[in-house]
């Protein structure tokens, strides 16, 4: 089919803004709202030009949207150390030491200010029972920041887990962003520059240096409220628009489509822009299969760790106990199985069900129950009583901050958690790099920890192998675990060096290499592709065939069948193999030729397809890095069932990519695993 292109003949010519910066934020998520904080505390004194361009409205944008209840990464009185091993047992052995021990002695200090900006963190009570950050505060317990030492601090916190301390966190994505906010205004207040916070406006592709190679210079985006295209020259970015939701075919079906755990709006613009300007990927193959309450995807953390909550089988055997399924796990995956990390957990749970022990439980009310017994009998009973009252609260506000779905869920179900126990699943893949996942970027570490190969800092701490263009989050690759808090402070390391480079480079004028005019017929194509060809069916905008083009809708699901009957998604229980990915690979392709037919009649349906473009090469990414993979790294988030088994002789290593956009090709090698720190 002949290829279309954009002469605004059937729609309208956006008007065209250009922003000139220094400094841009691509999200406006926990990593760039890092970022303005600290970055402008640099910044402004130089003044120096800082901009942030979110898709959504910053105050509720990205994973943490809906509010968390718990922050799942500060260390109080723990070791650094102990963090690098934590974190290195649930990633399978291969992760950056060197970044895992950056973000560790830095995290806390973002911890701190959270709370400072007024976000209410639980504290122990005199009693030994925690109180809710406003009852702490009333009763006189210290701030973190106020406490004496790391050991106060730790005696202060409650712990739901090791690395994690429990939140009121309804509100925490509108305090963080208030943070950033109130930065970037000081930054527009030195600067003299009248705006530097684009909210709605969706980036679609990164621009490098017309003159210096291997340099970002800029990025392009739409609005998706207004007939409006942004092109941003910049001499340094921040690329941290998330993970990447969607790409497998989502166990929610129909109307339920939209709910999935991952938040539906981080589309894997970073990976996907990051890497058809060049920038070398790592660890692509990895992917997070989280194990949640099925079809609400609540969370499960807090009440496995917190309230103790046991998980069975159908036999009511705690599965990660079962000695049969672990003496299997461990012929073919040798000493891993005994760190029991996530993947380990969900191989279990897998192996469970596979074997007719589904469904899985997860006994809420029992742990319920015990928790009622216990206070009564430290209490008494009128206290006790008053006592569980308050933590059931907890319990259902763990739900109600950041999974408000899973409520709706039970009510429809006439499920009430404390009476009865619910169903867990594993549920189908997302890509990340700041959960317990490691997908992303190749980037330069702080070459100060000892034992660093040289090349591992080949410039500024968290920038990627295109000079000026940093990283933080999810986009940051081998090195999970970062969570809410570290994804701040890796926001806070990357714009201060990107501060720093900048500073450094201060004579460089970036130039676009495209013509301005090319880059936004480009980007409006679906809309002249919808409005041309419209009429060749009596319903453009229901599910029909039209011989001219492709809904973003029917493009999606295309892409999604693809990844999970292929790439193994839930559909193939996560397994896949060289000949499967092969095969998934050439309908890729053709899917990918096809988006040159996405049509939108809309804004918000040219927003989907430019999200569902960025899924295409993410998935491809990940696809060709399984391929490239010859051994089972991670079980329980997927399976190469042709090489079922962990092989440490060769494939102890990272395995990275680069993509040539021009040839549409990729480039895979191995890049050796150094240990930093002792086991
Ligand atoms: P995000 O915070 O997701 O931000 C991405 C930003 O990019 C958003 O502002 C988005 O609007 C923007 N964006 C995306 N694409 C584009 C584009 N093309 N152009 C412009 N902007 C774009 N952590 C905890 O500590 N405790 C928890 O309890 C916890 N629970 C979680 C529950 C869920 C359901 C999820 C998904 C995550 C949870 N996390 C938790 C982890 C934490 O939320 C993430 O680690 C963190 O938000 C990652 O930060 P980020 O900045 O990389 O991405
Ligand atoms: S959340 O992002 O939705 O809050 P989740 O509930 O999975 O995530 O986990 C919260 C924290 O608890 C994470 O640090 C996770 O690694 C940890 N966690 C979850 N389940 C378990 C478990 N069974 N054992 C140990 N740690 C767990």
């Amino acid at each position: 089919m002949e290829k279309e292109t954009c002469t605004f003949s059937y729609c309208a010519r956006p008007e065209v803004v250009e922003h000139e910066t220094d400094l841009l934020l691509i999200g406006g998520g926990m990593a760039c709202c890092g970022a303005a904080f600290e970055a402008t505390a640099w910044a402004n004194p130089k003044k120096i030009r800082i901009t942030m361009v979110d898709k959504a409205a910053t105050d509720r944008s990205g994973a943490v949207a809906m509010g968390l209840s718990a922050i799942n990464t500060y260390m109080g009185g723990n070791k650094v150390e102990d963090y690098v091993k934590y974190v290195r047992n649930d990633l399978m052995g291969i992760i950056r030491e060197d970044l895992v021990f950056d973000l560790g002695r830095h995290v806390d200090n973002s911890v701190h200010l959270f709370e400072q900006w007024g976000l209410p963190i639980w504290k122990k009570g005199d009693d030994g029972f925690s109180l809710d950050g406003s009852q702490a505060k009333d009763a006189g317990k210290p701030a973190l920041q106020d406490c004496k030492d790391d050991a106060e601090r730790e005696k202060n916190v409650v712990r739901s887990g090791k690395w994690q301390i429990m939140i009121n966190g309804e509100s925490y994505k509108v305090i963080v962003a208030e943070a950033a906010k109130k930065a970037l205004q000081a930054n527009r207040e030195a600067t003299g520059v009248d705006q530097n916070h684009f909210e709605r406006v969706f980036i679609t592709r990164l621009l490098l240096d017309a003159n210096k190679p291997n340099t970002i210079a800029g990025a392009i985006g739409f609005s998706v409220r207004e007939n409006k295209v942004y092109i941003f020259k910049a001499k340094a970015m921040l690329l941290a628009p998330g993970g990447c939701v969607n790409v497998f075919r989502p166990r929610s079906i129909g109307e339920g489509m939209g709910r999935t755990w991952f938040p539906v709006w981080n589309s894997g613009s970073g990976y996907a822009m990051g890497a058809q300007i060049g920038a070398e990927l790592t660890l692509m193959e990895n992917r997070f299969v989280p194990a949640r309450f099925k079809d609400g995807y609540g969370p499960v953390g807090a009440w496995f760790l917190f309230f103790k909550a046991k998980a069975t089988d159908s036999n009511k055997d705690d599965y990660c106990a079962n000695k049969e399924y672990i003496e299997d796990a461990k012929k073919k995956y040798g000493k891993y199985v005994d760190a029991m990390g996530t993947t380990i957990r969900n191989h279990l749970m897998m192996e469970a069900m596979i074997r007719g022990k589904g469904p899985i439980m997860m006994w809420t009310n029992e742990a319920m129950d015990i928790i009622s017994k216990t206070f009564k009998e430290k209490l008494g009973d009128k206290e006790g009583a008053k006592r569980v009252k308050h933590l059931e609260a907890e319990a259902w506000e763990d739900f109600l901050d950041m999974t408000i779905a899973q409520v709706g869920m039970w009510a429809a179900n006439n499920i009430e958690p404390d009476k009865v126990p619910s169903e867990l699943i594993p549920s189908e893949p997302y890509l990340l790099g700041s959960h317990a996942g490691c997908a992303g970027f190749w980037v330069s570490g702080p070459g100060d920890i000892e034992g660093t190969p040289a090349e591992w800092s080949w410039g500024y701490n968290r920038m990627s192998t295109v000079n000026g263009l940093f990283m933080a989050g999810d986009t940051v690759g081998a090195s999970g675990h970062k969570f809410s808090s570290g994804s701040h402070a890796e926001g806070r390391i990357a714009g201060k060096s990107a501060t720093a480079y900048i500073l450094d480079n201060m004579g460089f004028s970036p130039a676009i290499k495209e013509k301005v005019d090319d880059l936004v017929n480009e980007m409006y194509l679906p809309y002249e592709i919808y409005e041309k060809y419209k009429t060749y069916t009596t319903s453009p905008n229901h599910i029909s065939v039209n011989p001219d083009f492709i809904k973003p809708d029917q493009y999606q699901k295309r892409l999604m069948k693809i990844a999970d009957e292929y790439f193994g998604g839930c559909g193939t229980w996560f397994k896949t193999s060289k000949t499967m990915i092969e095969e998934g690979l050439k309908r890729l392709q053709l899917l990918k030729e096809d988006s040159n037919r996405l049509a939108a009649s809309n804004l918000h349906e040219l927003l989907r397809c430019w999200e569902n473009y960025h899924r295409v090469l993410t998935a491809e990414a990940h696809a060709r890095h399984i391929l490239f993979r010859e051994e089972s790294r991670y079980p329980g988030y997927y399976y190469r069932s042709d090489k079922d088994f962990i092989d440490d002789d060769n494939w102890k290593c990272f395995t990275n990519s680069k993509y040539d956009a021009a040839t549409d090709t990729w480039e895979l090698k191995k890049v050796p695993y150094v240990q930093l720190f002792a086991l």
